[in-house]
């Protein structure tokens, strides 16, 4: 019997978003039909479905016209092993409240994120992702946020999570006026030297395909595709 498609209630974005949301992972074998009714008897709101590039089932969505296209998601990914990442002196750690102008920065790393061109939950996205930035201060998302600060004005940053042995970058951002001085650069080689010291050798970060200066950005150091996805929103009138 074929493994059932991996359907999920999603607690923290049904009451952040006052909606009832699930996600779906769907594969070549898996019906949209069943989805459909599944998510219909279960009152959802909205899905967050997930496939993966170039599969057949790709053709079948694509017909869904309630379904709706609003991420292609990179998943980049470095092996550390037998390298060396130089620090330098001017990164610090913080886990202090963030001021407005931090916020904002944090704010400016998901301009591409579905939850900013998704247009039934763009007026909470600002709200999330400082949410976020807070959550990763006080470690309940991050384990570390490294910064560079021109006198206490935060001129770019880092957050980072080591999950199954895996490192994780989660927010990195440059403030505008400071990009292309080798800031964002920095900050990454400053959290795979502290992955190291932990014995971590994979380092792995998310991203939006449309974010096309992220992506030079990330190729440029070294990482490379892992991981393609497709992720679309389907909005429900209950
Ligand atoms: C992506 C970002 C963090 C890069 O920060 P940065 O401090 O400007 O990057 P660096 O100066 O360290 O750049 C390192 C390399 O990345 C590449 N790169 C950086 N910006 C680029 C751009 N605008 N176009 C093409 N390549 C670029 C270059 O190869 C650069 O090397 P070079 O300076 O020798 O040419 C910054 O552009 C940013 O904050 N963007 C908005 C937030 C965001 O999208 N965050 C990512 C979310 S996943």
């Amino acid at each position: 019997m074929r493994k059932s498609m991996e359907l999920k209630m999603l607690d923290w974005d049904s009451t952040f978003f006052e909606k009832k949301i699930f996600s779906a992972h769907l594969n070549n074998d898996d019906n949209i039909e069943e989805l459909d009714l599944q998510l219909q008897n279960a009152k959802a709101d909205l899905a967050y479905v997930f496939i993966p590039i170039n599969s057949k089932i790709e053709n079948k969505v694509a017909e869904k016209s309630s379904m709706v296209l609003y991420d292609h998601k990179l998943t980049y990914k470095m092996n550390l092993s037998g390298k060396d990442f130089p620090t330098v002196e001017n990164i610090e750690e913080v886990d202090t409240t963030p001021d407005n102008d931090f916020i904002s920065l944090a704010i400016s790393s998901g301009i591409y994120s579905r939850f900013a061109s998704d247009p039934s939950l763009s007026h909470k996205f600002e709200a999330m992702y400082e949410l976020w930035l807070r959550n990763s201060l006080n470690k309940k998302l991050a384990d570390k946020v490294f910064a560079t600060k021109y006198n206490d004005f935060i001129t770019s940053f880092i957050t980072c999570k080591i999950k199954n042995g895996v490192g994780n970058i989660g927010l990195i951002a440059t403030h505008e006026n400071y990009r292309g001085k080798s800031l964002g650069k920095n900050l990454i080689n400053h959290v795979h030297h502290w992955y190291l010291q932990n014995n971590i050798k994979v380092s792995e970060v998310v991203t939006q395909k449309a974010n096309k200066i992220a992506c030079a950005f990330y190729e440029n150091y070294g990482f490379e595709i892992s991981r393609e996805d497709l992720v679309y929103h389907w909005h429900f009138k209950n």
